[in-house]
C-alpha cells in the first residue's frame, strides 16, 4: 500500500535522524521507571530467564534489557544512529548479560529465540508490515519458546495517550511536558503514528496464529497496553 510506504519512509528517516531520535527515547526518570515496570513484568510473567536467548527488536541505544540475565540479548536496530552504542554493548556485555547485534531478523538461525520484545516500536509499524514481522519471528522461535511481548503500545486516542504520559508520575511531569515541548518544534509528527486498536491486534495475532492475551504490566505511561502473544500451534 502506496500509504504504508510512504509512512514506513517518514518513520525510517525520523529515528534515522540524530537531531530527532534523542528526542523520542525515553532516558532519565523516565527511562528508569519504564525499565524496572518492563523488569518486574517480564519476572511476574517468566520468573527467570537464565538459559533463554531473548530479541530485543527496535532495541534502540539497547538499554531497556541490559540488566536482564539471560543466555543472549539478540539486539535488532534498524537506525543507524545507535550503531556505535550498540556495537560498545556487544563489546562489553558479557556473561549473563550477553549481547549479540544483528542487522536484520534474517541472520538469525531458525528455532534459536526463546522470546521476543518489541517494546515502543509498533507505533511506527503499519499492519502490515507487523503482519510481516511476526511471520518472520514465528519461524525464529524454538519449540518451547516464551512467545513474543508486544509492549508500549499507545491508546488509540491521541489525547488519553497524551494525558497517560503527562500523569504518568509527579517527578516526571516537567520532564514529559519538555519532551513534548521540544517534538512539537521539530518535523516530528505524532499525528502519523500507527494506534492499532486491541482488536485488530487480535484479528492479526490470529490470522498469524499465534495466541493473544493482554498483560496488566504498567508501562511508564499508564494508558499503554501491553499483550502476549503465544504460539497456538506447532512452530
Ligand atoms: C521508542 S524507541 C524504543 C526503543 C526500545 N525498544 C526501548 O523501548 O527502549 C522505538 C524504536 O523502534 C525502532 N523502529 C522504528 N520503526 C521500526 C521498524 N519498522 N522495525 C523495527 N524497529 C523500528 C526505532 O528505530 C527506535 O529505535
Amino acid at each position: 500500500m502506496p500509504a504504508d510506504r510512504e509512512r514506513r519512509s517518514y518513520w525510517a528517516g525520523i529515528w534515522a535522524d540524530p537531531e530527532i531520535a534523542p528526542l523520542i527515547l525515553q532516558h532519565g526518570r523516565i527511562f528508569a521507571l519504564t525499565q524496572r515496570n518492563f523488569e518486574n513484568g517480564l519476572r511476574r510473567l517468566f520468573g527467570s530467564l537464565a538459559g533463554r536467548t531473548v530479541l530485543d527488536f527496535g532495541c534502540g541505544d539497547g538499554l531497556l534489557l541490559s540488566r536482564l540475565s539471560c543466555r543472549r540479548r539478540i539486539l535488532y536496530e534498524p537506525s543507524p544512529v545507535y550503531g556505535d552504542v550498540l556495537a560498545a554493548l556487544a563489546a562489553s556485555d558479557a556473561g549473563p548479560h550477553a549481547a549479540t547485534v544483528v542487522g536484520g531478523p534474517q541472520e538469525i538461525p531458525p528455532a534459536t529465540v526463546d522470546l521476543v520484545v518489541i517494546h515502543g516500536v509498533v507505533q511506527y509499524m503499519p499492519l502490515a508490515e507487523l503482519a510481516e514481522a511476526l511471520r518472520s519471528y514465528r519461524g525464529l522461535l524454538r519449540d518451547d519458546n516464551l512467545g513474543i511481548i508486544v509492549a508500549d503500545v499507545p491508546h488509540p486516542n491521541r489525547l488519553v495517550d497524551t494525558l497517560g504520559a503527562l500523569s504518568a508520575h509527579p517527578t516526571t511531569l516537567l520532564q514529559t511536558a519538555g519532551q513534548v515541548l521540544q517534538l512539537l518544534r521539530s518535523r516530528y509528527a505524532s499525528d502519523r503514528l500507527q494506534r492499532h486498536r486491541l482488536r485488530e491486534l487480535v484479528a492479526l495475532a490470529q490470522s498469524e496464529g499465534f495466541g493473544l492475551r493482554r498483560l496488566d504490566t504498567r508501562s511508564f505511561n499508564r494508558a499503554r497496553r501491553t499483550v502476549h502473544l503465544t504460539v497456538s500451534g506447532p512452530v
